[in-house]
């Protein structure tokens, strides 16, 4: 069930890409993440899966889902966004420490060994972000330690000590945690690597987010209809992924871009609640979301332009449709969807199963819709809960 529905007016659906949004991402960056994160060992596109059965049932043209569930070790698309920034940060380290200039190559290659040893890189994290950063310093040679809060489970706190990260358990909910850990880095001279941002500290956000849009990328390579997608329902979390694939769709295609909708956890809706109230607006998080992934109560600050120019649609939902979905697709499609993976598509089902909120989308028989399954079974234990 869909719980609230806010249409952007503002979102510029039929025009071309403004320029100050291009900027954001510059289209150079999100070449060269595709460039390098392609040329990494164990690198392949990740599968668009046709759900058939499910576009029959809304009655919809067509429904593809990107399944990142393949993505690398990480089993999430955020391997494409954490890890990269790492490789893009100690490129950065490196060429002030030696004068000289460094390649992302070198970095890839451990050219500098002793350099990158003296490096820790530290963020928060609900699981799989900080897992993409410390299984990138762990390629690249760095120390990595992850800050997560109380409620993070066991399973994702092993996955990202599996990669030789340091866990640090903070009280509270994510947001304190990427408080604590800007806090520890400032005391022991660590660098953060954080998937948000704000005041002051963008840069590295931004190369997450030019990472994230490999997934869109390879994802409209590999669209096999003649006609492009007319919607794209993508989870928000903070919002860098749905700003990252927002402006390389909105990029490339120009005013063909598909509508684009925003899917949030009611108790999580920090994205719903600025986009309503014109500016950015935050969420205190008093009751976990099953979308653990998604429990998220600041807006990054470098997705919020595009968030605000480039959404068309922001809904939120519960938790009650999520179990069944993953458990959907399993057995329909033999897909493993995360908590967090389902959200854009129980969005979607949400939305068509609600006239009103259909026909203000623009639902119909000609409608090709685009998803992101982010993530695979990335912590086992609840991924049996909800589908045993
Ligand atoms: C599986 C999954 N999907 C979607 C998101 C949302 O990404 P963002 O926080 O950039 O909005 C996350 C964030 O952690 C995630 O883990």
């Amino acid at each position: 069930m869909i719980r609230r529905h806010f249409w952007n007016d503002q979102a510029g659906l039929g025009q071309g890409c403004p320029e100050s949004l291009e900027k954001v991402i510059p289209v150079a960056a999100r070449r060269q993440a595709r460039t390098v994160i392609g040329g990494w060992s164990g690198y392949q596109p990740t599968e668009l899966r046709s759900l058939g059965a499910i576009a029959e049932q809304l009655e919809l043209g067509a429904v593809f889902y990107k399944d990142e569930e393949s993505r690398f070790e990480i089993s999430s698309f955020k391997a494409l966004g954490g890890a990269y920034a790492v490789q893009c940060l100690l490129r950065d380290v490196f060429e002030e420490v030696t004068g000289r200039s460094v390649t992302l190559e070198d970095v890839e290659r451990n050219h500098h060994p002793d350099l990158a040893a003296d490096v820790t890189v530290v963020t928060a994290t609900d699981g799989n972000h900080g897992r993409s950063v410390a299984w990138g310093a762990e390629r690249f040679g760095c120390g990595c330690v992850i800050h997560m809060h109380e409620q993070v489970s066991l399973g994702r706190q092993a996955a990202v000590e599996a990669f030789g990260a340091t866990v640090r358990r903070v009280p509270g909910n994510y947001d304190d945690s990427v408080r604590a850990a800007a806090r520890d880095a400032a005391l022991n001279g660590w660098f953060v690597v954080s998937d948000t941002s704000w005041p002051g500290y963008e840069d590295i956000p931004r190369s997450v987010m030019a990472g994230y849009t490999v997934m869109s990328s390879e994802a409209m390579e590999q669209w096999p209809l003649d006609a492009p997608p007319t919607h794209v329902f993508l989870q928000g979390g903070c919002g860098g992924m749905a700003a990252a694939i927002g402006i390389d769709l909105w990029s490339r295609s120009g005013e063909d871009r598909p509508r684009i909708v925003i899917v949030e956890p009611e108790p999580a809706a920090c994205l719903y609640e600025s986009a309503t109230a014109g500016e950015l607006r935050m969420v205190d998080i008093t009751t976990e979301t099953v979308m653990a992934g998604l429990s998220c109560g600041e807006v990054s600050l470098v997705a919020w332009p595009v968030i605000a120019a480039a959404v068309d649609d922001f809904l939120t939902i519960g938790d009650e449709s999520i179990g069944p979905l993953m458990r959907r697709l399993a057995r329909e499609s033999s897909i493993v969807a995360g908590e967090s993976a389902v959200a854009g598509l129980a969005g979607l089902m949400a939305a068509a199963a609600d006239s009103d909120v259909a026909r203000r989308l623009g639902l119909s028989a000609e409608s090709r819709v685009l998803l992101f399954g982010t993530e695979g079974a990335t912590d086992p234990e609840v991924y049996r809960r909800l589908v045993d």
